[in-house]
């Protein structure tokens, strides 16, 4: 079992969030979205639901999208991350297809689909229709923009592809 470094109630963790390291002091009972948004300023990282039915809150951690509002800060020592606001900085294509596609209404879900969307990306750079849609099942979003998702991941996968 991991041996952490407590100070009082608090325990300390290194982490690594869009490319920079960091060390945060973080409570036991701190959800990774608490860390993330409250204390660290990403507010892209958005919260719907607080109970893992919605997938506004999704992260990517060493290479897998993940719940940030299920998981706990405690647990992400060592952890690698990659939120919304890494994949803008880094202009991947996907932020160009959203905009092109019309991918937000509100607005709010719009980073936990792009986030999730860049996850399949990563590990599958020609995903089909189906696949596309899978991958996506777990995010929710209350304006009805799901036939604009999948147009915009498929267009950004072919221009990473170079097609
Ligand atoms: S806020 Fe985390 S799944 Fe909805
Ligand atoms: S664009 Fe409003 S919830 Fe998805």
């Amino acid at each position: 079992m991991k041996e952490w470094a407590i100070n009082k109630s608090k325990a300390l963790i290194k982490l690594t969030v869009n490319g920079e390291a960091y060390e945060r002091q973080v409570e036991p009972n701190w959800t990774l979205y608490y860390l993330l948004h409250d204390k660290m300023g990403l507010t892209g990282v958005k919260m719907f639901c607080d109970r893992g039915a919605c997938g506004s809150c999704t992260v990517i951690m060493d290479g897998r999208p993940i719940l940030s509002c299920m998981t706990l800060a405690i647990e992400c020592d060592g952890k690698t991350m990659e939120t919304v606001e890494g994949i803008a900085a880094a202009n991947h294509p996907l932020i160009d297809a959203y905009v092109k596609h019309h991918c937000m209404q509100c607005g709010y879900c719009t980073p936990g689909f792009l986030v999730t969307a860049k996850a399949l990306l990563d590990r599958n750079p020609n995903p089909t229709e189906g696949e596309v849609k899978e991958a996506l099942a777990g995010n929710l979003c209350r304006c009805g923009t799901y036939p604009q998702h999948l147009k915009a991941v498929l267009e950004a996968a072919e221009n990473l592809r170079g097609e």
